[in-house]
């Protein structure tokens, strides 16, 4: 079983270590969804992660969920994000950036419109808007010849992350956004070639990763999966098989790595991993669960065939989560109040481990 402290050959990356800093929303960018300095700072002080993947980055205005978060579709975003990439290149990092569609989990008083979906279907929960959380709104079901829009928003945020100095993209097919939308069993209800059995729901996911390996590239695209997870309301009666011809289709294009969140049962993460013939990123737990990832979870999937693993709160709150994990020293704990509150405090704050004396 490899270390988590070996290098790891990632595309054309050599990682030193297979950590990788797992994507998290902080929702503190700049009016008109610009990178701010402290992002720059934030990410460059967890540079000796193996990877960052950046929090999630909107491809269009009607694909931004939370207000708050970074986009990258416009000319000023993408200059934005050059000092967060420097900064994390000059601390010797490497840094993917999340693509993230948000599909029907957005408000219009969020992004100025209806938000849409595969179908016209809500989301369960409440959706943060600017005047506070709302109840999710019933999406447009997107026309057949508007998917392929959506498509390439993939593809031309991935061009512009490559412009900005990004490593890569990781496409969000994960928690219940749009890519997610697409291979759910009840938010696509669809009868057209994106929806209705396994073949087409995974249409829409194939597509997305298919038009970003065109424009920048197999060794620079992952995507992350949540396997049945559920989130937002969203189900996978068949998350076994839908997730098997997934990873059966996306084979067929190469990709830099699958990154897969915990969500289903371990002989289905199991098959999967055994499926995937590439790289392939463990999230060992689930977003929200109350335990967080830590060495033994990292073991555990390591020997289960996983080549990377993901650590979210526990890089938020320890930005030398590496040196810590490697020298068995203890772990900060995370505020859960300061995740989305903006502002520096509980961003850019955490101290590396102070040693006695
Ligand atoms: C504050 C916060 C924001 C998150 N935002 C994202 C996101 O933008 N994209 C994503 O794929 N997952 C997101 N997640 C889920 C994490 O990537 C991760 O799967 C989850 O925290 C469980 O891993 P952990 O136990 O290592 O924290 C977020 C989690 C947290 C705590």
């Amino acid at each position: 079983m490899p270390s988590l402290f070996s290098s790891y050959r990632l595309g054309g990356l050599t990682l030193p270590n297979r950590t990788v800093m797992a994507p998290m929303s902080r929702v503190r960018a700049a009016a008109g969804g610009l990178a701010t300095p402290s992002m720059a700072t934030y990410y460059a002080q967890r540079a000796t992660a193996g990877l960052i993947v950046t929090e999630g980055l909107q491809p269009s205005l009607v694909g931004q969920s939370n207000p708050g978060t970074p986009g990258l579709h416009t000319d000023e975003q993408t200059d934005s994000w050059r000092q967060v990439t420097d900064a994390v290149h000059a601390n010797g990092g490497r840094i993917f950036g999340q693509i993230m569609h948000s599909g029907r989990v957005s408000h219009s008083e969020t992004t100025g419109f209806q938000p849409v979906g595969p179908s016209a279907v809500a989301a369960e929960g409440n959706v943060f808007t600017p005047s506070g959380p709302q109840p999710m709104p019933v999406p447009r079901a997107l026309e057949t010849d508007e998917v392929g829009e959506h498509v390439q928003s993939y593809a031309h945020a991935a061009r512009r992350a490559v412009d900005a100095g990004f490593d890569g993209v990781e496409l969000h097919g994960a928690n219940g956004y749009l890519i997610s939308q697409f291979l759910s069993s009840d938010a696509n209800l669809r009868d057209d070639r994106y929806g209705g059995p396994i073949t087409n729901r995974i249409r829409f996911a194939v597509e997305a990763a298919a038009a970003t390996v065109e424009t920048v590239g197999a060794a620079r695209t992952g995507i992350r999966l949540s396997p049945g997870g559920g989130i937002w309301g969203v189900t996978e009666d068949d998350a076994g098989e839908l997730n098997t011809a997934l990873l059966t289709e996306l084979a067929r294009i190469d990709l830099a790595y699958v990154h897969l969140v915990g969500t289903a049962d371990e002989d289905v993460l199991v098959r999967l991993r055994e499926t995937w013939p590439g790289t392939m990123i463990v999230s060992p737990t689930t977003p929200g669960g109350p335990k967080q990832a830590g060495m033994s979870e990292a073991g555990h999937w390591l020997g289960l065939g996983a080549d990377l693993i993901a650590f979210g709160r526990a890089f938020l709150a320890n930005p030398d989560l590496v040196e810590r994990l490697r020298s068995g020293l203890p772990l900060a704990p995370v505020d859960e109040n300061t995740f989305y509150q903006g502002g520096d405090a509980g961003y850019i704050t955490y101290p590396t481990y102070q040693h006695a004396g």
